[in-house]
């Protein structure tokens, strides 16, 4: 008998237990009523004597043995298990960082708005240019200033290419190909030669605006930019129109409107003056219309272009127009 227990503590000592099925399998096999250690217990009674007290405690070691061994596997069961459901499902996600639109990108499409409620659909032209749309077409005279190579990128020269100094470009390319009347804008990136200060940069973004009719007149550009205005800075807005010379306008204005940095006392904004310009317009050449293809004895019409980046920074307060190109994402995050 003692070999019998021998064996069967070897083989109970080598039993991989890994599941519940094969925990509840050992316990019916060794240590149920039935099992294995029982019929040991059965077959003990049956022992002479002088033997009970020594195969009495091995059969009683291996019985402990095996039951500190179930003991054993089933903890460790019950662990596995545990980790499974200490899970809290109920705790806050790891939260997920949302981008934002870029302030010039969310001004133009304000504006774009604005102007989409008074009927102006969106076009938009090539930033890489020809001589034509840029200059020419637009009545710049062979020796204007802007033509030359401090004031505008060339990428090629004769026959010229360029990036466009203004969205104006648009202009031309619309009126070449579309009948009046036209009531349209002109969203895009604009580049000039010009050294980077808090108020100007190499490149920047323009809305062009171009409306073409029968009997257009400048009370229209007037009321159109005042409601713009209004629509964009609040109902109490006030613009003031200065006298100005674009080659392609006649006549040509600029716009200002109040500083909102300073509220019109004065900063280095608005160059101490109250006002900020944002844009300029006028009444397209009579010149600029017949280059195009338009009949300007039947047809007048008003452009103007804005300057995203100025709007920008009046909205919200910016007061250096390098913030809105370096994408440092602490200053990006705020609006
Ligand atoms: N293109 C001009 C500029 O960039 C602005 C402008 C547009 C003026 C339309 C008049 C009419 O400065």
């Amino acid at each position: 008998m003692i070999e019998v227990i021998k064996a069967l503590k070897s083989e109970i000592a080598s039993t991989e237990i890994n599941s519940q099925d094969e925990l509840e399998a050992f316990r019916i096999k060794y240590l149920s009523k039935k099992g294995l250690i029982s019929k040991l217990f059965e077959d003990f009674k049956s022992v002479p004597n002088e033997e009970k007290r020594e195969i009495g405690q091995k059969v009683n070691e291996l019985k402990l043995f095996s039951t500190d061994l179930y003991n054993t596997f089933k903890n460790k069961l019950q662990d596995n298990g545990q980790q499974l459901s200490s899970i809290d499902f109920s705790l806050p996600g790891e939260p997920i960082k949302l981008g934002k639109r870029h302030p010039i990108s969310q001004t133009r499409q304000e504006i774009v708005d604005i102007f989409a409620r008074i009927g102006f659909t969106i076009a938009e032209g090539p930033e890489i240019e020809d001589d034509w749309h840029v200059f020419s077409g637009l009545n710049f005279p062979e020796e204007h200033p802007a033509r030359d190579m401090q004031d505008t990128f060339f990428i090629h020269k004769k026959p010229d290419y360029l990036l466009r100094t203004h969205t104006s470009s648009v202009q031309v390319r619309v009126m070449e190909t579309t009948n009046p009347p036209i009531r349209q804008i002109f969203p895009g990136r604009v580049f000039r030669n010009e050294a980077i200060s808090s108020r100007s940069h190499c490149i920047f973004h323009q809305i062009e605006g171009l409306y073409i009719d029968t009997n257009v007149s400048f009370a229209d550009l007037k009321q159109t930019l005042l409601y713009f205005s209004k629509e964009l800075f609040g109902p109490q807005t006030e613009i003031r129109l200065r006298p100005s010379f674009f080659p392609f306008t006649e006549p040509s204005a600029e716009m200002d409107v109040y500083c909102t940095i300073c509220g019109g006392k004065g900063c280095t904004v608005c160059k101490y003056t109250g006002f900020l310009e944002i844009l300029g317009c006028g009444m397209v050449d009579p010149a600029v219309l017949e280059s195009s293809g338009i009949d300007s004895i039947k047809y007048t019409g008003f452009a103007f272009g804005i300057g995203i980046e100025r709007i920008a920074m009046l909205l919200y307060q910016i007061n250096d127009i390098r913030f809105l190109f370096e994408n440092d994402i602490r200053f990006l995050e705020q609006f």
